[in-house]
Order: structure tokens, then sequence, then C-alpha cells
């Protein structure tokens, strides 16, 4: 992207330089992670070529702090399709994140279980993804960058899964594994949807993060995704999904998320 300098420069001269090991983006109603953090805040609004996020739940601000004595830079509220953004609007901070030399990214989530050997407030490590939303690499591809056909074999990286299954085993955290499909919205998908998408290999839906996990393959990041289980899809239970009850039970659970990944980034490269 043509501006990416501008923004860079904006943020380099607002932080001090700081390069940032890991990345975070969390979804809707996890922000608790910041809560104990101190560290330079960018608010999106001045952030030049950044979108801005009017999702309920989602505050629109880039933290810049350290955790577990390494340095992150953490996304609190992410660009949705839904919300209208281009595609590659919403992973442009992925890009960013790049430049930034960031090495590691844990991409968070809220979404609803079409089965229900999953439970309201598990954490769901996901292992694999069906992108419904659209490809981000479309268009121009800058072999600087990546390859214009990237391998999505090991898009969640492997390795990271074993530290962070681990991790959770250590905090007695019941870390469950699955499928994450991800779906435009921003509607709640139907019935008939939610038992095609189950048909398909889904274990969770949502409306985000499968775009951000494909430009973090392309440039080489590793990724980490976690799905916080907030509702039932559609006809999964008797009660419908609604926005609200997805902030309140990332609020109620947000903060196992926090502690696991707080834990991950300790154990990581160490
Ligand atoms: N469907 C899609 N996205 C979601 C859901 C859901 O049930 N819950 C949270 N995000």
């Amino acid at each position: 992207m043509k501006n990416i300098k501008e923004t860079l420069d904006y943020i380099n001269l607002k932080t001090n330089n700081f390069k940032p090991e890991f990345a975070i983006i969390l979804g809707s109603g996890l922000g608790c992670f910041c809560d104990d953090l101190n560290g330079t805040v960018l608010k999106y609004e001045n952030i030049p070529n950044f979108s801005q996020t009017n999702v309920i739940g989602h505050k629109g601000e880039l933290l810049f702090a350290m955790v577990e004595n390494k340095p992150c830079v953490i996304m609190q509220g992410r660009f949705h399709y839904y919300e209208g953004n281009p595609i590659q609007k919403v992973v442009f901070p992925i890009k960013v994140f790049k430049k930034l030399k960031v090495k590691t990214l844990f991409i968070t989530n809220a979404a609803g279980a079409t089965h229900k050997n999953l439970n309201i407030g598990d954490i769901m490590l996901i292992k694999d993804h069906i992108n419904f939303i659209a490809n981000p690499l479309i268009g121009k591809n800058n072999p600087e960058e990546g390859e214009r056909f990237p391998d999505m074999s090991d898009c969640y990286s492997k390795k990271y899964q074993t530290i962070i299954k681990e991790c959770a085993k250590n905090l007695n955290i019941n870390l469950k594994e699955g499928v994450y499909l991800a779906t435009t919205g921003p509607s709640y998908e139907t019935q008939a949807e939610v038992k095609a998408f189950k048909l398909l290999g889904a274990d969770v839906i949502g409306m985000s993060s499968a775009p951000e996990a494909i430009m973090a393959k392309y440039l080489g990041i590793n990724t980490i995704g976690l799905s916080l289980v907030t509702n039932y899809a559609t006809g999964v239970s008797d009660s419908k999904p609604n926005h609200k009850e997805v902030i309140e039970i990332g609020k109620k659970s947000g903060q196992k998320m926090s502690l696991l990944i707080k834990e991950t980034i300790k154990n990581i490269g160490s």
C-alpha cells in the first residue's frame, strides 16, 4: 500500500521507535487484556490510513506496551469487512506490523459454536479456517512482500500451537481445538447456513480473522488464532445470537484468554 510510510512515520514518532515482537488483535469484548498494561496509546482516528471502528466493544486504539517483558503492540478493536472497509483496509494493520518487525501475531475473536461439544465461555485454538469473507491478496503482487500463491498448510503455526497447548495445561485451562469459519456478517447466520457450515467442517463461526491470518501467512508472520465461544450459532440452542450477549461473555471469559496469551508470550522464544 503506497501510504504505509506515512503510517510508519507517525507510529515511530509517537512511540519513539518502539519495536514490537508480538502483535495481538483483540476481538469483541476482549479489551480487558490491556487493563493492567501501561504504554503508548494511539487512537485509530489519529493514525494515518487507519480505518475507524464503530462497533460496540471495540475501543479503536493501538497500545504499545511491554507484556511479560516483551515488546508488544495491541489492537483494541479491528476493522471489519461488514463495516464497509475494502479487504485491503481490513488487513492493513498486519502490513504495518510486518514493517514494525513483528514476528508473532495473536488473532482473537468472539465466535458462535455450531455444536455442543463446545461450551459458552470455552476458548478454542484455531487449527484451520474456512474463509468466506474475501481474499486480501487479490490484486497486484509485490514479490518483495510474499509469494503470489502462498501455501496455507501452516497458516496457524503448528509449532506455536504446541506451545500454547502446553501453556493452557499449566494454567489448567481446558483449551478446545477446531476450525473457524469466517463469514461477512453483519447478520447472524440462518439456521440452514449454520447446518451447512457445520457439514463443511466449521466448529465455530465468526465475522473476521481469516483474512488477517492469510495476510500474516503471506508476510511470514507466525500466527496463533483463538476464538472465544460467546454463543451457540443459530438453531444450535433455543436462544438467538445477539451482540450484547457476545460482549458480556467476552468480558466474563476474557480474563482467561488474557492469562493464556500472556503465558504464551512468556514461553515463546525463551
Ligand atoms: N455468528 C457469527 N459471528 C459471531 C457469532 C455467531 O454466532 N458470535 C460471535 N460472532
